[in-house]
């Protein structure tokens, strides 16, 4: 009895350290946003010399937001550490402390994890703030993530007091900075007071990853959570396709986590296309039952045979030469009359309409157009069992 457990338990996996792939986890090195770092930089300089600034970062969902502003706040503090000054960096999600005094409570909390939650009012926490501020003779440096959880609750207020803070109270001693992060545009749900110290030039817009920048931190994952040559080069392609189609990195690594337990689930000691199909099979799925009963017969046959070569060679692509040849394998086998070429990229071409397959073009010299023919929604397993179950 005891054994099932253990052996499961002891077995290898492919994966080398899962924490890395924590969606909080902070690589050293974010590909394809160097110049965003840059940006914050230039634009939070001033806080060296005491003087507090603001900024607000934008972009859809999975486009590095969090991450960009976790390393960039943990790089400024220790910058500014080496020169004796001292930063308080406190990073607060508004989704889930979505009222002025929880975000506020989230803040006291850090210089005083006992800090009481009940009995004090918006004002009353702020001088404790500026109080602990005093004391360690620091500045805030303060993250509102998801920020547009706290307007849509509590308004603009705090960020009004919070950026007036400086003003006011104490010059320049201990500034209060605050960089808000959203999906969506903020600043234009600020009234008029708040805004008017939110400068919207300090506005950074992060754009959805394409392909190839998702491709590449895709593969810095592999190489820091995984054992060196664990994860097939097609395997890394095809999360990167999939991927693109959002633009979103933490579907990515999302897809390379799962596919690497599937990997260790059938205890493979190397993940395959199929194992990403499988994954995203389980994440999100374009295929229905319904879908597929609604194909005519040959574009069935079609992706029937597109999947049957998929499936017998392991790989991400097929061309469509290779896949044609299937075709009219399959035909004989349903006993139809196999279609004419034209007709037979026609049904390829409705079949990525209606997002069964994807097609690339092989760029690669050949003669006519090759296009390559990719499944990136379900197993080629799968998708087999269930057409050849609707032929019959
Ligand atoms: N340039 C990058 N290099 C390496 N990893 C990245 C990069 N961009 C994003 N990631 C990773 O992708 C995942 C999603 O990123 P992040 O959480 O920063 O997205 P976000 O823009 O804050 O999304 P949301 O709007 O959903 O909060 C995280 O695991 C993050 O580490
Ligand atoms: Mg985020």
């Amino acid at each position: 009895m005891g054994t099932v457990v253990e052996d499961e338990l002891l077995s290898s996996s492919v994966i080398k350290d899962l924490h890395i792939l924590d969606f909080d986890y902070v690589p050293e090195e974010l590909p394809h946003r160097t110049e965003q770092l840059r940006r914050l930089s230039q634009l939070f300089k001033p806080l060296l010399s005491r003087i507090a600034q603001n900024a607000m970062i934008q972009g859809p969902v999975g486009t590095g937001k969090t991450v960009l502003a976790k390393k960039f706040c943990d790089s400024l503090v220790s910058v500014a550490r080496k020169q004796g000054k001292i930063i308080e960096y406190v990073h607060i999600n508004c989704r889930k402390r979505s009222t002025d005094s929880m975000v506020l409570l989230g803040v006291l909390n850090h210089f005083d994890p006992r800090f009481p939650d009940r009995g004090f009012s918006v004002q009353e926490m702020l001088l404790v703030l500026q109080k602990q501020l005093q004391k360690r003779e620091a500045q805030l440096l303060l993250v509102l993530d998801e920020a547009d959880a706290l307007i849509a609750k509590n308004g603009s207020n705090l960020i009004y007091d919070l950026t007036r803070f400086t003003d006011e109270t104490m010059k320049t001693d201990n500034p209060v900075s605050v960089i808000m992060i959203s999906q969506k545009d903020v600043l234009s749900e600020l009234d008029a007071s708040a805004l008017s110290t939110f400068k919207r030039s300090n506005s950074l817009l992060l754009n959805k990853y394409s392909r190839d920048e998702l491709f590449d931190i895709v593969n810095q994952r592999i190489t820091l959570a995984f054992h060196p040559n664990t994860v097939s080069s097609q395997s890394a392609e095809l999360i990167a396709d999939i991927a693109s189609q959002w633009g979103d990195a933490r579907f990515a690594i999302e897809l390379l986590w799962k596919a690497g337990m599937y990997t260790d689930e059938l205890h493979l000691d190397r993940m395959l296309p199929e194992h990403v199909r499988t994954a995203k099979a389980e994440t999100y799925s374009v295929v229905t039952e319904t879908k597929l009963k609604n194909l005519g017969k040959h574009q069935m046959l079609t992706l029937l045979a597109v999947a049957k070569r998929l499936q017998k060679e392991c790989s991400a692509y097929v061309n469509t030469g290779e896949a044609e040849k299937t075709y009219a394998i399959s035909c004989e086998e349903y006993t139809e009359k196999p279609r004419a070429h034209t007709m037979f990229w026609g049904y390829l071409k409705e079949l990525e309409n209606a997002g069964f397959v994807t097609l690339k073009s092989s760029g690669k010299g050949q003669i006519g157009t090759t296009q390559l023919i990719s499944l990136p929604d379900i197993p080629a397993a799968v998708i087999r069992d269930k057409l050849e179950q609707l032929l019959k």
